[in-house]
Formats: C-alpha cells, sequence, structure tokens
C-alpha cells in the first residue's frame, strides 16, 4: 500500500493540532477556531477530511460550529479539537483536549493522553482489537476514571474514515479481530468520570453530514460534493445559503444525507479525547499524526 499520502495526511494534522494547543484561549469564538483550523489545513496543501470537530465539556464527538457562529470558550472549560486531514483521500485524524481552568479537566485530559500511550504500546500484528481496548480501560480505571465505551476509534482507509475493524475503549467481548501489518486505524480514548454512564446519546444539535445518494434531487448540489469528497463529512457552514438546516434534515431523512449530531455524555458529566492514527507495522505502529 501506498502510504506516502497517510503520512503527509499525518503530518499536517500534527502541524494544525499544534498550532491549535498554542493559539486557541478563553474567549475565542468556536466558529473563529474551526474555520482558523480547515484554513490552516488548506494552506498546508491538504484538505478537511471532516469537519474541525470542537467539542465542549459533556459533548463528547461531533460538535461543529454552524454557519451563525459558535459560543466562546469559557473558563472552567474543556475543548476536544479533533482534526482529519486528506491527501487524496489518504486521511489522518487525530485530537486533543484543552483545559481552561478546569483542575478535573486536567487530570480527565491526562488519563486520555496517558491510555493512548499506553494504546500504541500493545499495537502490532496479531493483537486483537479487544486487547487494545484492554490497556485503554486499565488506564482509566487505574487513575479513577470511567472509560466512554460507547465510542471506539475505527479502522481508515483512503476515502473511508470508518473502514473495517473497531477499536473498543475497554476490555469488551465482540472486538476479537485480530490487528495485521499494514492497517491504518485512528485509535481514540474518550475518558469520563465515575460518575458519568460511559455511554453517549445523539443530541438534537446537528451540523455534519455526508452524501450516501448523490443523484437525490435538491436544491443543494449533493453530486458536486460527493465528486470532491465522496463520503467524507462536511459542515453545513461549507455549502453557503442554498443548504438550509431543513433542507439537509429533509435529505438526511429520504437517505441521501448521512446526519452525524452531537454526542453527549449520557449524565452530563465532562469528557476529555486524546487521538492519533497509527499504522501497523511489522513489529509494532508507526504514529503517523506525532
Ligand atoms: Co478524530
Amino acid at each position: 500500500m501506498d502510504v506516502d499520502d497517510f503520512r503527509e495526511a499525518g503530518k499536517v494534522v500534527r502541524r494544525t493540532l499544534r498550532r491549535a494547543e498554542r493559539e486557541i484561549s478563553v474567549g475565542d469564538d468556536l466558529l473563529e477556531v474551526a474555520e482558523y483550523l480547515e484554513d490552516m489545513i488548506r494552506d498546508e496543501g491538504a484538505e478537511p477530511a471532516f469537519p474541525v470537530n470542537l467539542s465542549l465539556n459533556e459533548v463528547a464527538a461531533h460538535y461543529t460550529p454552524g454557519p451563525e457562529g459558535g459560543p466562546e470558550i469559557e473558563p472552567g472549560s474543556i475543548l476536544k479539537v479533533d482534526v482529519g486531514a486528506h491527501v487524496n483521500g489518504a486521511i489522518g485524524d487525530a485530537a486533543i483536549t484543552l483545559v481552561f481552568d478546569h483542575e478535573l479537566g486536567e487530570r480527565l485530559a491526562e488519563t486520555a493522553r496517558e491510555a493512548l500511550e499506553a494504546a500504541i504500546e500493545v499495537i502490532r500484528p496479531g493483537v486483537t482489537c479487544r486487547e487494545v481496548g484492554r490497556a485503554i480501560g486499565e488506564v482509566c480505571r487505574e487513575r479513577g476514571f470511567r472509560p466512554v465505551t460507547g465510542l471506539t476509534g475505527h479502522e481508515i482507509e483512503r476515502w473511508n474514515l470508518h473502514a473495517g475493524v473497531s477499536i473498543p475503549n475497554d476490555d469488551l467481548p465482540g472486538y476479537e479481530d485480530e490487528l495485521k501489518e499494514g492497517m491504518i486505524l485512528a485509535v481514540e480514548p474518550f475518558v469520563t468520570t465515575e460518575e458519568g454512564d460511559g455511554d453517549v446519546e445523539p443530541g438534537r444539535y446537528v451540523e455534519i453530514f455526508s452524501v450516501k445518494n448523490p443523484n437525490q434531487r435538491s436544491r443543494v448540489n449533493l453530486r458536486r460534493i460527493y465528486e470532491e469528497r465522496r463520503s467524507l463529512p462536511f459542515a453545513r457552514r461549507w455549502l453557503g445559503s442554498s443548504a438550509s438546516k431543513l433542507e439537509l434534515l429533509r435529505l438526511s431523512r429520504v437517505g441521501a444525507l448521512k446526519a452525524y449530531p452531537e454526542l453527549v455524555e449520557r449524565n452530563g458529566e465532562p469528557v476529555a479525547q486524546w487521538e492519533h492514527t497509527v499504522l501497523v507495522t511489522e513489529d509494532g505502529c508507526e504514529v503517523l499524526t506525532r
């Protein structure tokens, strides 16, 4: 397999997250942050593989601002910055958690980061997805926290963000697939408190969609989106005024689009996330987004 494009996409993601870490601060508007980071991905010669996800506090994933603007970052919050870039469909996907004056949030973020490192340590051909999940779950419990098992890591293929096997965030039955050399995996521990449920539920808020049927009639030019990015997710705010929320929800109901509503921790507890994309090698893995 040609991994050069995946390495390049990973490098763009790494640079974008480094800038996010340096420059995002309290008072920033999330719409400006999202546009800034997506512009950086394009300036680096890649395209966003999905809208930059900027999920606050108990929102675990799939929040991106709408065209009318996002909330500002307030003190006492934690922000998951999940960034994807693609080069000719080869995707890099990684995430960090930024903490703004939130002591519990610091410990959750540190735990997610350590859980990811523990997962990376065990990844090699022949290891099962379940064993990787076990490493993640153990770190979470040792720190007195709970892994979010309602979310999983995922295999990546060209033009396909969620392909093949899934990597659970704990030692769970049903994830017995063995890793193979050459697989590309996005590993993403999500961690919440012991008071957390450990699962997520869809909220009412949805701004992220992907094309399932480009031939459906609509004011929104589905064919053009599909030609540009196939079924990679996009943000409503990328489409301009033709794409009302009502029209995108209608297209989701008839099966032309897939909607990705925000995913919220069921008990409303804060969630931290850390993520890297890795390539499984002969005797371990290469972290493509580090
Ligand atoms: Co991600």
